[in-house]
């Protein structure tokens, strides 16, 4: 099937016994038992739920990988990954990764014992540099958050695999519609679903999928005895907005290209991160990755008076925290996503006090080109 039909009749089988289109609702804690020398497929909620299996069936589908795996949060798919490691092993990291993922690992983690090298992960020599005796597995986020930075996936993959380490990548800007890390030889992918997957800005949740089996299952054994699993709920909402990614997704990079030519003109903007276009260093490397640029696009302004009249101001584009929404969001990365990271850490990673980054939704875009001109001009 191809990526569209896949999203329809991928994941979301025709109800058997009552032929609903839409997934049956699980809301239940617990399934009763027949009988007492097997139990059933299911027994209890949080190891197992009909309704969140169809969920994780169909993002591992999309993702071509053998588990999927539902949790309450993008964090809490992150953070549980993590647990697959112990107190010793290292891990090199992407120093511009969302504020979240190093908030987590430069505390509760590193307080547990788990060693973290922060590099700059388009540079394989940096990479290679850092890996140790007890490296364990490269994490990547590609494009990165905020500035829009491209790894080479192939290339870590390749570096990875020669000194025996996993490679983990947080797919959330891409989606399996534009970018599969899997297929390109990575061992597990990581999302907020709360972004572009479930793509209507009302659930929080993540996912974790693996290539292999074996990963998978370690995962599994970890998400249950972790506990922190995706509600049924919240997993009928997300298979629902699943449906719309592709023409979700397509609409919106159409609108991120023309918002992008526009803002390049603009006196007021000093620099448009963006991975579509050729001047952008990872240009190549992500036209070979990725079927796309996407629909996240980060702009730095001239001045911090003009940057903080933009963000009170806008009227269509939310000012929040949050992406991937049909709606379009402007987020401040120094208050918001990377919050977390301290001020002198921030700047030296080059996220700016004038730095905005806007998730383009579903609006026209002229309207929200003429809603930015309001501040810009
Ligand atoms: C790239 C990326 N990864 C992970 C997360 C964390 O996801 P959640 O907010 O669903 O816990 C976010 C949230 O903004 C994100 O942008």
């Amino acid at each position: 099937m191809k990526f569209a039909t896949e999203l329809i009749h991928g994941g979301n089988p025709i109800d058997p016994e009552h032929g609903s289109l839409s997934h049956p609702i699980y809301h239940t804690s617990t399934f009763a038992q027949r009988s007492f020398d097997q139990f059933g497929r299911y027994d209890y909620a949080r190891s197992g739920n009909p309704t969140r299996e169809a969920l994780e069936d169909a993002v591992a589908k999309l993702e071509k990988g053998t588990t999927g795996l539902a949790f309450a949060s993008g964090m809490a798919a992150i953070a549980s990954t993590f647990l697959l490691f112990r107190p010793g092993d290292h891990l090199v990291v992407c120093e511009d990764v969302y504020g979240g993922t190093f908030r987590v690992l430069s505390t509760l983690f590193t307080g547990w014992g788990l060693q973290v090298s922060f590099v700059d992960a388009t540079d394989l020599e940096q990479i290679a540099a850092a890996i140790t005796p007890q490296t364990r597995a490269l994490y990547l986020e590609t494009p990165s958050n905020p500035l829009i930075k491209i790894s080479d996936i192939p290339g870590c993959v390749a570096l990875a695999k020669q000194r025996g380490l996993l490679t983990i990548v947080d797919n959330t800007f891409m989606t399996p519609y534009l970018q599969r890390p899997l297929e390109l030889g990575c061992d597990i992918v990581l999302h907020s679903g709360t972004k572009f997957l479930n793509g209507h800005s009302d659930v929080i949740c993540g996912f974790a999928v693996t290539a292999t089996q074996e990963l998978g299952q370690r995962l599994r054994f970890i998400q249950n005895a972790f506990g922190a699993v995706l509600g049924p709920q919240d997993c009928w909402l997300v298979l629902r907005g699943l449906k719309t990614l592709k023409v979700r997704l397509e609409e919106s990079q159409s609108s991120a290209k023309k918002i992008v030519a526009w803002l390049q003109q603009q006196e007021a903007v000093q620099k448009v991160y963006y991975p579509g276009l050729p001047e952008h260093p990872g240009y190549e490397i992500h036209r070979r990755q990725a079927s796309g640029p996407g629909a996240v696009l980060s702009f730095e302004l001239k001045s911090f008076e003009t940057t903080k009249r933009l963000l009170e101001g806008v009227q269509l584009a939310a000012f929040a925290v949050s992406l991937g929404g049909v709606e379009s969001i402007l987020s401040y990365p120094a208050k918001m996503s990377h919050a977390a990271m301290p001020p002198a850490e921030r700047e030296a990673r080059g996220i700016k006090d004038t730095l905005v980054r806007l998730s383009v939704g579903l609006e026209d875009p002229e309207d929200l080109i003429a809603d930015l001109e309001r501040f810009l001009k």
